[in-house]
Formats: structure tokens, C-alpha cells, sequence
């Protein structure tokens, strides 16, 4: 064969690998709506970046005849390309070929660019859609899940991992994006579940829907599973693009610095505003932290699971910054197992990224009740004092309005070594409530006076007085400055300037062990 005849076999060869498992099969995907695993790469990548590997790999099963179903590529498509000017390592699983189904080819072909992430230091972004696990290939299939589960474990911590979910995802399958750092889920066309409607109708003979087991909406209101639920693909990608903009390519780096003509000593007359005088009313934490975050840009996370806590990113003078909040509109901002847990979770990936953390605080304190309690409030709680006190990221508190008892010290209090603590004048930080103080220390005094209801108002005036405002813990050095609210912006940038360079450590240890 002559140089040319080579050459012109090698884009014969191409041509059909591009075509995954046939232009039908292609145009299948499109009726439904959907697109290809190609094309979601190209949305996804700065224009001609995408380096694909293993576009000629085929499988290596006999299996039911199907050394007759051979495709190149065998139903992922990999590589590396660029994000906004980043790399990063990628795949997207073609539904065009078995349905994406997972062979131990496909695995290999994921678990290398896996391994290229992690030695280059460069995030690894999965997009699925399968079949799960290709039933031709039996043990060979679950060899290969388990082959990604293990690197998604290694890489944790070391780059970022994202998971996109366009279609399927079922079974076993579902445990590699549970262990990326981010799942970015597709409405209406995807899903994620262990075991499908047809099963949990043979075993516990409940009626399901696949959108109701497992759909974007489900897991993003109340698995807690999904960090987005994307109206379509191009949304999801959009997201993927956004939240990478926030992360370094790496542990051993810094998030990128992003100038802003927004400028830092902007004062915000509507926050000295924003504290009701009746302190049972609610208010909008999120208007805090938009009007305090550069161009008043809060990219969040987790927006529908557990809304009494808010969390995501922002940038403050250029600087990538992660927020954890209580949302006071939303049950008072009470933490409870579902916030804490989506609290933790998000300041430890912080703590991994070198994103340093900012929390707002305005808690009633932690939910009662048996329904918390039968959970595992205990252990779920301790999640966030855990993530707080392990976490050696730059760290500045806000604290709003109320800040009491056991949610005081959990979220983000100088003890838990936050660098920086401030509160508002408004701030009420105390054991307990007022109400709830008064009748505990007052009980006889209230049962023995004429007016009881008028002895406890006093009490309670008294109390308020006396605890429920920031200067007490001023006083101790827990809180660092009362600041003015409508400063705040400035305040925050300053107090993160300063502590940029902090360098702090856990004691040597091969691993803590978080309460799980
Ligand atoms: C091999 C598969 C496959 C699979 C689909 N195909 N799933 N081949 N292994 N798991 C093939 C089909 O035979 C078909 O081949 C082609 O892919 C397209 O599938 P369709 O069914 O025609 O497509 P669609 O109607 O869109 O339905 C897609 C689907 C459905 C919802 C994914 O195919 C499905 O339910 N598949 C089985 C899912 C499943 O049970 N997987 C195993 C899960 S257990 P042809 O040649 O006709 O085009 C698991 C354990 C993992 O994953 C454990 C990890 C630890």
C-alpha cells in the first residue's frame, strides 16, 4: 500500500469512527432529541481543542456472536480538550453504539484518561449515558466499573471530577458519578437509580415512574444526589463550563483569579436595611450575598436540596470564593440533617481546592424532634463540625442575626479555626433564645409571680438585653470587629486579603474518620 493509499485509509477509518454505531442509529438519537456524544463533546470544548484517544479501540468479546458487533470506539468517546482556555480530560459515553453499554474495553478507555487527569493535574468531566453494564460481556463489565470506581476514589481530592447525566445510568453505574465531586443531571431524558420501576414493582410493589425514581427533579429536591437540574443539554453544559471557572485544575493550585471592575470598597445602603426589628420575620440571605460578591454574580449549588442552607460560589475582588449560608426565609435557616450534611460536603470540597470559605450565619439552631433525632441529627451534625474544624482553607464568618447554641459553634465560629469572625450589630449570639432561656431559668419565678406572662416578657427583655447581641463574644475575642452591614463587601475582600498567604495543617494521619 503506497503513503497515499494509507493515508487515505487512515480517514476512511476515521470517517467510520465517527460515526459510532452507524448514521441510523445517529438519526435515532436525534429524533428522541438528544445529542450525540460527539456533539456534547463539541459544545462543551473550545473549538478545535478535542484530541480524542482509542477512536479505533474494538472489543475483544465472543460472547453471543458479538465478534459481528464490532464499532471503533466501542461506545465512549475520549480524550482531552480545553475550557475556557483550561484542559481537561473527558469522555461521553454513544448511546449509538449498545446503547453505550460498559465493556471492558470501554472501561480501559475511561480509566485512561482518568489516569492522564491525575498525573497532569487536569479535572476529568464524565457525560453519561447507558446502558449499564454490557450484559454480553458479564464479569468483564462489573472488572471495569469497578476499575473507574477505584480511580474515581484515588483522584478525590486531587482533581476535580465532574459528572454530567444526559441519559441512563442505572445499576452499579450509578456509583462513579456518586463519587465525582459534582453531578450535573439533564430533565426529563435522564435518570439515575439502583434498581429500575420494573424491579421495585416485582420486590415491593409500589408503581414508579422513571422520572419519579430517579428523574433531575427528584434527585435534585430530596436524594440530595444532583448538585443541577439542567432544563436541557445546552444548559447542562453551560453549567459545566460555569462551575469549572470557579476550580483549579488541580489540589496543588489556586482557583483562578477573575478581575473585576466591581470595586471592593462598594458600600450597600440596602443591607443596613435588610435585618427585620421583629426577629421571628424572615429575610433573603441570598440579597446578602449578591450584594456583597462581585457584580453580584452567586453561582450556587444544590439550589432546591435542603434550601435552609444555602451554598456556591462567588467571586470577592477577583477571588473565587465558597458560601455557606443559613437561609432564614426558608425554616428560619434551622440546620438540620440535610443542610448539614450539604453544608459538609460542600466545605470540604472547598478545603480540597484550595477555595477558600465564607459563611453567613443567621441560625435559630439545630431542628428538634424525633424525626431528626430516629435520622441521626447527631452524627449527621457532626458532619459540619468535622468539615469546619479539619479544614484549613482561609476561612471568614458573617454573622447576620441569630447564632445560637450548638449551630453557633458549627457554623464556621472561631473556635472551629475560622480566621476571621465578624458580626452585624444585629448579631445574637447566645445559648439559646430568648424564650426559651427564660423559661428554663424563670420557671419558678414565673409560677410564684401575679402576672406570669407579664414576669417573662420582662425576663425575656432583660435577657435580650443582656445576651442577645454580638458584643458578649466580642468581648472573649470570638468575634473579631462589629461591622456596619452596608461595609460588608469591603470588609470580607479586606479580611481575605489578609489572611491569603495562611499556611495550616491537621496532625499527621493517614485519613480522619469522619461520622458517616
Ligand atoms: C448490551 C445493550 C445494553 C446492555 C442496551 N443494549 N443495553 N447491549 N448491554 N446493557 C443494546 C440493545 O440491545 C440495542 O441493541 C441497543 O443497545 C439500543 O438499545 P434499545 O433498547 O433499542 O434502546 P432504548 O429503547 O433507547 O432503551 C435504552 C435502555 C434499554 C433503557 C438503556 O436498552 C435498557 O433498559 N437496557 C438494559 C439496561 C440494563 O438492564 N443494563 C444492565 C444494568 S445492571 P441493537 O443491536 O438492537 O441496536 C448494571 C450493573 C452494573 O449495569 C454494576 C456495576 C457495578
Amino acid at each position: 500500500m503506497s503513503t497515499k493509499e494509507k493515508i487515505e485509509q487512515l480517514k476512511q477509518k476515521r470517517a467510520k469512527a465517527l460515526l459510532g454505531g452507524g448514521q441510523d442509529k445517529i438519526d435515532k438519537i436525534h429524533a428522541k432529541g438528544k445529542l450525540t456524544a460527539r456533539e456534547r463533546i463539541q459544545s462543551l470544548l473550545d473549538p478545535g481543542t478535542f484530541e480524542e484517544y482509542d477512536a479505533f479501540k474494538l472489543h475483544r468479546c465472543y460472547n453471543f456472536g458479538m465478534e459481528k458487533t464490532k464499532f471503533f470506539g466501542d461506545g465512549i468517546v475520549t480524550g482531552y480538550g480545553k475550557i475556557n482556555g483550561r484542559g481537561v480530560y473527558l469522555y461521553a459515553q454513544d448511546f449509538s453504539v449498545l446503547a453505550g453499554s460498559l465493556s471492558g474495553t470501554l472501561a480501559e478507555k475511561v480509566c485512561k484518561v482518568m489516569d492522564l487527569g491525575v498525573k497532569n493535574g487536569m479535572p476529568v468531566i464524565g457525560l453519561n449515558d447507558s446502558g449499564g453494564a454490557r450484559i454480553q460481556e458479564g464479569i468483564e463489565a462489573l472488572a471495569g466499573y469497578t476499575e473507574i470506581f477505584t480511580r474515581n476514589v484515588l483522584s478525590s481530592g486531587v482533581v476535580p471530577q465532574i459528572s454530567g447525566i444526559f441519559g441512563p445510568c442505572a445499576g452499579g453505574a450509578v456509583y462513579s458519578p456518586a463519587l465525582t465531586d459534582f453531578i450535573i443531571q439533564v430533565k426529563i431524558q435522564s435518570y439515575m437509580f439502583l434498581t429500575g420501576p420494573k424491579v421495585v414493582k416485582a420486590v415491593l410493589n409500589e408503581d414508579v415512574t422513571t422520572e419519579a425514581l430517579g428523574g433531575a427533579v427528584m434527585h435534585t429536591t430530596k436524594s440530595g444526589v444532583t448538585d443541577y437540574a439542567a432544563e436541557d443539554e445546552m444548559d447542562a453544559i453551560q453549567y459545566i463550563k460555569d462551575l469549572m471557572s470557579y476550580l483549579p485544575q488541580n489540589n496543588m493550585e489556586d482557583p483562578p483569579y477573575v478581575p473585576t471592575d466591581d470595586p471592593i470598597t462598594r458600600k450597600s445602603a440596602v443591607l443596613n436595611e435588610i435585618i427585620p426589628d421583629n426577629p421571628n420575620a424572615a429575610y433573603d440571605m441570598k440579597k446578602v450575598i449578591t450584594e456583597t460578591a462581585d457584580n453580584g454574580i452567586f453561582f450556587e449549588i444544590k439550589k432546591n436540596f435542603a434550601p435552609n442552607i444555602i451554598v456556591g460560589f462567588a467571586r470577592y475582588g477577583g477571588r473565587s470564593i465558597g458560601i455557606v449560608a443559613n437561609q432564614p426565609s426558608y425554616y428560619a435557616g434551622v440546620l438540620d440533617i440535610d443542610s448539614s450534611i450539604k453544608g459538609a460536603r460542600f466545605v470540604r470540597f472547598c478545603d480540597c481546592f484550595n477555595i477558600p470559605v465564607l459563611t453567613f450565619v443567621d441560625v435559630p439552631g439545630f431542628l428538634p424532634g424525633t424525626t431528626q433525632e430516629f435520622g441521626g441529627v447527631i452524627r449527621n451534625g457532626a458532619k459540619l463540625l468535622y468539615a469546619y474544624a479539619e479544614s484549613t482553607v482561609p476561612k471568614v464568618t458573617v454573622i447576620t442575626r441569630k447564632s445560637y447554641g450548638g449551630a453557633y459553634c458549627a457554623m464556621s465560629s472561631k473556635h472551629l479555626r475560622t480566621d476571621i469572625n465578624y458580626s452585624w450589630p444585629t448579631g445574637e449570639i447566645a445559648v439559646m433564645g430568648s424564650k426559651g432561656a427564660v423559661e428554663v431559668l424563670h420557671a419558678k419565678g414565673a409560677k410564684a409571680a401575679e402576672n406570669p406572662r407579664a414576669f417573662l416578657a420582662e425576663k425575656e427583655a432583660e435577657y435580650n438585653e443582656q445576651f442577645s447581641n454580638p458584643y458578649c463574644a466580642a468581648e472573649r475575642g470570638y468575634i473579631d470587629d462589629v461591622i456596619e452591614p452596608s461595609e460588608t463587601r469591603y470588609r470580607i475582600i479586606n479580611a481575605f486579603e489578609s489572611i491569603q498567604g495562611k499556611r495550616d495543617t491537621i496532625p499527621m494521619k493517614k485519613h480522619g474518620n469522619i461520622p458517616l
